[in-house]
């Protein structure tokens, strides 16, 4: 049962909400947060680290199965060496505490991307996340990192070319199933909901293929503003677009 922390409108009942089975978020708006308080961008990611956390932690406690965040993208690495370093001691931090402390959790772990790139030591943090959490029962949730939709897109395709060359797979084969099948999100459903903080209008090479029917919600709150409240008004949003007002 959903613990709305936000008032329902009054042209919806508990009875409408039905909850998206996948939400995905971009968190965004933390270099705009610090600027704001005088801060370096740095600050905003800390912030924006800890925001993740209780979200992640209401989407599990009020039933959401997939959680997909956009953590760092394959362009992310344009950014000033400081602002890298300090994403990257952050995604540590934040693996060697769900290892310590997630002991009971029900959260399974997941990462989405390009590993190639990460350090020896943030990338055993991540294998060992996952080993430590896939048997368990509860929300999974996919952190993306190095992760752009047109390179993963990329690696399925050569993934499958490959099999036409062994003669594994014939091209006439080659059909939705399949490529959703050699997308890092194998085996799981395609988010239906994805909540873009900030008031930026764009995908940012976010599951690209994957949100091909996915409704998005941009909200004018900046992510490390972002509270439960926020979680509450995109599921109330995203009820509304699925009333079907009138149709079928
Ligand atoms: C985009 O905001 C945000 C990022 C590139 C980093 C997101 C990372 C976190 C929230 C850190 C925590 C994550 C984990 C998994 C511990 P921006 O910097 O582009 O903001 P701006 O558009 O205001 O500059």
């Amino acid at each position: 049962m959903a613990i709305f922390k936000k008032k329902l409108p009054q042209e919806l009942t508990l009875s409408d909400i039905v909850l998206p089975e996948h939400i995905g978020i971009i968190m965004d708006g933390n270099g705009r947060w610090a600027k704001k308080r005088g801060l370096p961008r740095s600050a905003g990611h800390t912030a924006g680290a800890q925001t993740f956390r209780k979200i992640a932690r209401y989407c599990s406690d009020i039933g959401i199965r997939y959680l997909t965040v956009y953590a760092f993208s394959t362009e992310n690495w344009r950014r000033p060496k400081d602002e890298i370093d300090a994403l990257m001691k952050l995604f540590k931090q934040y693996l060697q505490e769900a290892i310590r402390d997630f002991k009971d959790d029900s959260i399974v772990l997941r990462f989405l991307g390009d590993r190639s790139a990460f350090s020896p030591d943030l990338l055993a943090l991540m294998e060992e996340n996952e080993a430590e959490s896939k048997d368990r029962d509860g929300m999974v949730l996919n952190i993306a990192m190095n992760y752009g939709g047109r390179a993963e897109m990329i690696h399925a395709m050569r993934d499958i070319a490959q099999k036409v060359a062994d003669g594994t797979v014939k091209p006439d084969d080659i059909d939705e199933q399949m490529v959703s099948d050699h997308l890092y999100t194998k085996g799981e459903p395609d988010p239906d909901l994805i909540i873009r903080p900030s008031g930026e209008n764009r995908t940012s090479n976010f599951l690209l293929w994957q949100s091909a029917y996915a409704e998005y919600v941009i909200m004018d709150v900046l992510w490390p503003d972002f509270k439960e409240k926020d979680l509450d008004a995109a599921l109330i949003e995203y009820a509304k677009r699925n009333r079907r007002f009138g149709g079928v």
